[in-house]
């Protein structure tokens, strides 16, 4: 892959997350778990380019962002999408999601990624905060989004690097 500077980045940030989705991935070596997300973010904040991603408590990737101080974005082609789809489908608990996939973990400035991304970006948690509903002013997110009252923790992470195929 080629490192490149995050604002040399082709596409759209919306587009990135919301239609070609991604893997977020924590851990070191193989010890790691690696989940779907379609939640996030990609901009500018106390003076850092940043990434924000949003994780529910009972994701096992969450025991894995809150342990490392590492973790990644990849995004893929679309003929990875069922890949994906088996990864924010299931548990890294109950299955080992590289081998259902066919998905090589590989090595990145200290996390992990996969060998089939098309973008890597390797981020440093900056902060967290957890989704509050007091602060909710459009009320229809609380019952759409949290029926389960599981409000995610977000995530603030700088970038370390970015890598493109
Ligand atoms: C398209 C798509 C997007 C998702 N986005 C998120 C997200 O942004 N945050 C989140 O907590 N879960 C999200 N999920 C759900 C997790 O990927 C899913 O619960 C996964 O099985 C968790 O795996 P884990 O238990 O191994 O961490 C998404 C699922 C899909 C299919």
């Amino acid at each position: 892959m080629k490192k490149i500077d995050i604002k040399d980045l082709k596409g759209n940030a919306v587009s990135l997350f919301d239609d070609k989705w991604c893997l977020i991935t924590a851990g070191v070596g193989e010890n790691y778990n690696t989940m779907t997300a379609s939640w996030g973010a990609m901009g500018e904040l106390w003076n850092k380019d940043v990434c924000f991603c949003f994780i529910r408590p009972q994701r096992y990737t969450y025991e894995f962002t809150e342990k490392n101080e590492l973790f990644t974005l990849s995004f893929f082609g679309e003929e990875y999408r069922k890949a994906l789809s088996f990864c924010g489908t299931k548990s890294g608990r109950d299955f080992d999601k590289a081998k259902e996939t066919g998905l090589t973990p590989m090595e990145i400035d200290g996390s992990v990624s996969f060998e089939e991304s098309e973008i890597v970006i390797v981020l440093r948690k900056v902060a967290y905060q957890d989704i509050n509903p007091e602060g909710f002013l459009d009320k229809a997110i609380d019952g759409n989004c949290y029926p389960q009252k599981d409000y995610h923790r977000m995530y603030i992470g700088e970038v370390v690097s970015c890598y493109v195929k």
